[in-house]
């Protein structure tokens, strides 16, 4: 079997420190907001799985689509030797493109959730001998520090999971990805587009509650963490539509007036009937839009590839 090593960037009470800020700041703020990275412990990247199975969520069957018809293209493109993916996941629909790439020595899954990133790390391990995979637990907003493997690399984030940074983040990502690259390397992006309203929103409101219930999660993922008493059942799953700035916007909507204790932070949290804790943005693009953030970036949109129906894009740029 090949070799499969994890590494983590940042040591574990680090994580539990960048909780408690992001909780104590998105909390006592107003509105009040979380960052959708702390919906993704064991439950939450299962619940999220569970999504990307839904009628209702089509982008993970559009990127899946474009994958398959493109992984040939996009390897012949980069001729890549390492695969560095953000946000891996289960690297489920990774494996279209680990297939067509010839040359592929090395795979470097980064995620936060150690749980997603070793089952899917041991599982390719098991299935693709010759290639080594090195995983990260890591945060891909903050400074990244790659494993020293082959080049050229592919930097791959899937998922439309960019969509999930607030503008001025994914400004600041992106350059970030770019310090990463040297001349020869690519960024393959997945960016869910712009659309109809109302498929927009099933598909962060799905009939059977899953999404509602990865959205209350992160309730949970607070009352573990920092001990305190939410009542995730006491929210409502809000999803909306922001016609100006182009995001789907979760929120959990407190059904009645309550004050939320969090032992850890020595704070307790008035919510007013109604009042909404926003969970996550995710942003829908256009073309015009992603080449100008990338170019923004310092980087050049070369391709630009949909699924059949135009629900999603994939696109590659490179250092110019
Ligand atoms: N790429 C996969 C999974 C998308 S779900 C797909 O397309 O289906 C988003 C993934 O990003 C989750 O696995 C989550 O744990 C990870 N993630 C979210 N925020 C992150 C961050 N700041 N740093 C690293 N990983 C993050
Ligand atoms: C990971 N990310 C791209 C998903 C999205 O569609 O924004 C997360 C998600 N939130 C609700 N459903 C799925």
């Amino acid at each position: 079997m090949s070799p499969f090593l994890v590494t983590r960037t940042l040591p574990e009470d680090a994580t539990s420190a960048a909780l408690r800020a992001d909780v104590l700041h998105g909390l006592t703020g107003n509105p009040k907001t979380l960052p959708p990275k702390w919906f993704y412990d064991a439950r939450g990247s299962e619940l999220f799985e569970r999504i990307t199975e839904l009628t209702e969520y089509y982008p993970t069957r559009a990127e899946r689509e474009i994958l398959i018809d493109r992984a040939a293209g996009i390897a012949a493109a980069t001729g890549a030797r390492t695969l560095v993916e953000l946000g891996s996941g289960s690297s489920e629909k990774t494996r279209h493109l680990i297939d067509a790439f010839p040359g592929l020595k090395v795979y470097v899954p980064v995620d936060v959730s150690e749980s997603a990133l070793t089952q899917a790390g041991q599982a390719l391990v098991a299935e693709r001998p010759g290639l080594a995979v090195h995983a990260l637990i890591a945060d891909f907003t903050a400074r990244l520090e790659l494993p020293d493997t082959p080049g050229p690399r592919l930097v791959a984030f899937l998922g439309g999971t960019i969509g999930n940074l607030l503008p001025a983040e994914r400004a600041e990502f992106l350059a970030s990805v770019r310090a990463l690259l040297s001349p020869g390397d690519a960024l393959l992006l997945g960016t869910d587009l712009v659309k109809d309203e109302g498929v927009l929103v099933r598909a962060y409101d799905d009939a059977a509650g899953v999404t509602a219930a990865f959205n209350r999660n992160v309730l949970s993922v607070v009352n573990r963490e920092l001990g305190a008493d939410f009542e995730p059942d006491a929210f409502d799953h809000v999803a909306l539509w922001d016609a100006e700035r182009e995001w789907i916007e979760m929120r959990l909507r407190s059904r009645d007036a309550q004050t939320v204790k969090i032992p850890a932070l020595d704070l307790a949290v008035e919510f007013a009937a109604g009042e909404e804790l926003r969970t996550e943005v995710s942003a829908k693009f256009r073309q015009d839009g992603v080449r100008g953030e990338l170019a923004a970036a310092g980087l050049e949109l070369t391709h630009w590839w949909t699924d059949g129906g135009g629900r999603f894009a994939l696109s590659l740029s490179v250092v110019p």
